[in-house]
């Protein structure tokens, strides 16, 4: 069943551009703007919506994170993100014209299932992102979008990550589409964008041995920080996730912004620092910023493990190890650069020892509460 990886989890991370391509399947039209009637919720039911709520756990609240900056952007809608665990506890303004949407692999997250519930209550429409057929969370939704990454066995995220991302996107888009924030050719130019997605993750994944042999070398490091901004630093958080989850070490998550008011005080001599660098394109200002944080931390002694675009040469001189992904418009990086990511937690787990399908204390699906 593994198709000859050592892990199911190398499989999932290998399978990523063809579960990519088929989340995109059949919601393209020939127009090339995007078709989502099989959502079941009616253009006017989306033009109502004053706002958008996202709840998930985990690696799918992650993806949520990412969710917010292209709804925002592309809708004009103000969208907040929600651990599903938290959700229902503080009284949240959630009314008819809301629309929640509950990311979920499995469709069985009891978490996030209240959470649907509860804004279901409230009067909401919920949208589920799901990857599993007929589970319970898309059955007690009004609208459902199904990921098709095919089945992850492996108990750490990754085609499902990715996938939730896609499905994410074209929500938004599509949003967008609906209400007249984006027009044609802007909608067809970020649909070829996405289109352009499989071929990339891809690349990436061809490129990947340095990674893995970064991870052997890094194998006894106690602890490893991860710093992004905008949509990288979603993809710190995850990074920082799989390899806890995975390789059980100290790993955490910073926005970059934030390290001068606490976080900088952890970097030590041979620290391993992880970057994620936002395109140099677009916006320009963040690139910048992020650029001199990792001068920041190398000048205090950290190893800084960089992940950045093609042809971005600002970030040279500073970079102990550069992982470089393909050129990517700024709010779709995050499906290139969390795979090297995955990539790095599954070769440390592996190199410590220890079942990277199996981690210690963990389960596939969370129906506890
Ligand atoms: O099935 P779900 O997407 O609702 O699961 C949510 C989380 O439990 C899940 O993403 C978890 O964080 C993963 N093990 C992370 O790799």
């Amino acid at each position: 069943e593994k198709d000859g990886y050592d892990y199911f989890m190398l499989k999932e991370i290998a399978e990523q551009p063809k579960a990519v391509a088929n989340t995109l399947l059949g919601r393209i039209g020939k127009d090339g703007l995007l078709s989502l009637d099989e959502m079941r919720l009616s253009d006017d039911e989306l033009r109502e919506v004053d706002k958008v709520v996202v709840v998930a756990c985990g690696t799918a609240y992650h993806a949520g994170m990412v969710a917010k900056y292209a709804i925002e952007h592309w809708t004009r809608l103000p969208c907040e993100v929600e651990l599903a665990s938290e959700f229902r506890y503080r009284d949240p303004v959630v009314d008819r014209q809301t629309l929640v949407i509950a990311i979920s692999q499995s469709g069985e997250t009891m978490d996030t299932l209240m959470a649907l519930r509860y804004a279901r209550e409230q009067g909401a429409r919920v949208l589920a992102i799901c990857n599993t057929n007929g589970a319970t969370i898309p059955r007690e939704s009004d609208a459902v979008l199904y990921t098709h990454a095919g089945p992850e066995v492996a108990v750490a995220s990754t085609k499902a990550f990715l996938t939730q991302m896609i499905a994410c996107f074209l929500v938004g888009l599509y949003l967008g589409q609906v209400r007249g924030t984006k027009w044609g050719d802007e909608i067809r130019s970020v649909v070829r964008d996405l289109s352009d997605l499989p071929a990339k993750v891809d690349l990436v994944l061809e490129t990947m041995e340095p990674v893995r042999e970064l991870a052997r070398n890094l194998a006894s490091a106690t602890s490893v920080l991860f710093l992004g901004r905008h949509v990288g630093y979603p993809v710190a958080l995850e990074g920082a996730l799989k390899l806890k989850e995975l390789a059980y070490m100290h790993a955490e998550g910073f926005a970059a912004g934030e390290l001068k008011h606490g976080p900088i005080a952890l970097v030590e001599e041979g620290m391993p620092i992880v970057v994620v660098v936002p395109s140099p394109r677009g916006r320009s200002v963040l690139h910048d910023k992020i650029v001199s944080n990792i001068q920041e931390v190398r000048a205090r002694g950290a190893r800084t493990i960089v992940i950045a675009e093609e042809g971005d040469d600002d970030v040279v001189p500073y970079a102990d190890h550069l992982i470089r992904v393909p050129e990517c418009p700024v709010l779709l990086q995050p499906v290139v650069s969390t795979v090297p990511l995955q990539v790095f937690a599954c070769e440390m787990a592996s190199a410590r020892g220890f079942d990277v399908d199996q981690p210690r204390n963990l389960a596939k699906s969370v129906t506890v509460e």
